[in-house]
């Protein structure tokens, strides 16, 4: 097929998440993915694009990454797939056995499933069935951070509160308890917002704590929300409360996870750990529908037992072999490549980038966390128009399209999600992109 055959079928046949499809069947030229390499994805037709958001923040140690192809088709040669029921097999038991310490001391067990979205589900099943197979029926409510995003099945939507996505399932969801979300972005200018957000926190759960399983937050960066970015020090009191209250934390590390923050896990920068984390993109090098729910001893000892208290859950490729072998070699990367020890150096030059555009009179809020950075535009005529649905983030994504890179925005906060394998000299170039395309959008 040509590109025009693949793009008249694509608008004919397909429909396209988050998108609306009469715009994008009207006016949309889409890139035709051919190749994909390190930082870079290529068109049919051979053009280039830096993939800045990391194709939906997956792709951790850059695409088709040659230790992950190796591992693919190594083991497409004895075994692709078997259920996980009553089966085992050496690459799920070798990554449990190489992750759960680099999740923290207390984490011993690892549950699969297939994405983000899966893993906070299972997370959220058992924290309610922890506390149901205790005697404890009453703890059943969620509490979450305003703004969160935990993905797409009803479970996970329940305990997400980005509202522009929401409306159509009005009545559908569970109901939530919402703490104010920590992020400096939401305090009056200079507050120390988050000492406010966490005495509210405290208030709320001082309230409801009877009737609640689990608080579940995206440590560090609320990224659907707008790449909102808080302290540490909330997460580190936020677990010193759940403690003292008989409530479980669910760090959902979907995003967050995998080096982007600074450390493996980001709420590891708190010193604290959680009672469930939620991995997924970055589990499998960003290149299989992978995720794992991760949890403790403790967690685990209470679904032992009688059949009741089993965890009545699993989906048809949980514990995928290719998917394993794809999440080890991405910690083969790890190691082999010393990408943690890189990051600083990597944080330092993002950090210099976003210096280099924080006086363009569009530019507020420049903000970084690891080599997680992103900024938001607002019009100075009229700062008041924001929002999920500002077309600023699209007029800048076109251009910056027309100049190589990729840069989807969240409404109007342009944001960047790096493999850890970029380079120094591919941030600047992109760096460069982003300035040259924010004087083209708004001048
Ligand atoms: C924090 C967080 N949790 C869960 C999800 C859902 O992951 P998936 O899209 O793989 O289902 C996302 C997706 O962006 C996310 O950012």
């Amino acid at each position: 097929m040509n590109r025009e055959d693949i793009v008249a079928l694509d608008r004919k046949l397909l429909w396209h998440p988050y998108t609306q499809m009469k715009a994008y069947i009207e006016t949309t030229d889409p890139v035709v993915a051919a190749r994909a390499e390190g930082f870079y994805l290529y068109d049919v037709d051979g053009t280039r694009y830096m993939d800045a958001n990391g194709s939906w923040w997956t792709c951790i140690v850059g695409h088709n990454h040659p230790v992950l192809m190796a591992a693919l088709v190594e083991r497409t040669k004895t075994m692709v797939h078997c259920s996980f029921a009553g089966t085992t097999h050496e690459g799920a038991v070798r990554l449990a056995q190489r992750l759960l310490p680099l999740c923290g001391k207390t984490f011993s067990r690892l549950f699969f499933s297939d994405d983000g979205s899966t893993a906070v589900e299972v997370a959220i099943r058992m924290a309610a069935q922890f506390f149901s197979n205790r005697g404890q029926e009453d703890k059943r409510r969620f509490v979450t951070l305003s703004g969160a995003f935990h993905g797409e099945t009803i479970g996970a939507a329940s305990v997400s509160g980005v509202e522009v996505f929401h409306e159509a399932l009005r009545g559908l969801l569970f109901d939530r308890i919402v703490l104010p979300s920590p992020a400096q972005s939401a305090a009056p200018d200079g507050e120390p917002w988050y000492e406010t957000a966490f005495a509210r926190a405290r208030e709320i759960l001082l309230a409801h704590h009877r009737h609640v399983a689990a608080v579940i937050v995206e440590p560090l960066v609320q990224g659907a929300a707008g790449m909102l970015m808080y302290p540490a020090a909330y997460l580190r009191e936020l677990r010193a409360l759940c403690a003292e209250l008989d409530i479980l934390l669910i760090c959902d590390e979907v995003f967050t996870g995998y080096g982007r923050t600074g450390t493996f896990l980001a709420h590891a920068q708190a010193g604290v750990e959680a009672d469930i984390v939620c991995l997924g993109k970055g589990f499998s090098g960003g290149e299989l529908p992978m995720a794992a729910t991760v949890t403790t001893e403790r967690v685990f000892e209470a679904f032992l037992g009688d059949p009741s208290k089993t965890l009545w859950y699993g989906h048809s490729f949980t514990g995928n072999p290719l998917g394993c072998a794809v999440a080890n070699a991405t910690l083969d990367v790890f190691e082999n490549e010393r990408l943690m020890e890189q990051l600083p150096l990597k944080a330092a030059v993002v950090q210099r980038g976003l210096d280099g555009i924080a006086s363009h009179p569009w530019v507020r809020a420049p903000r970084r966390t690891g080599i997680v950075a992103a900024f938001t535009l607002v019009d100075p005529q009229r700062p008041d128009d924001g929002g999920y649905l500002n077309d600023a983030g699209w007029r800048f994504y076109n251009e910056a399209k027309k100049r190589g890179a990729l840069i989807r925005p969240l409404g109007s906060v342009v944001y960047f999600a790096l493999p850890l394998t970029v380079t120094v000299a591919q941030i600047d170039e992109l760096f460069c992109v982003v300035k040259e395309s924010l004087t083209a959008a708004f001048g």
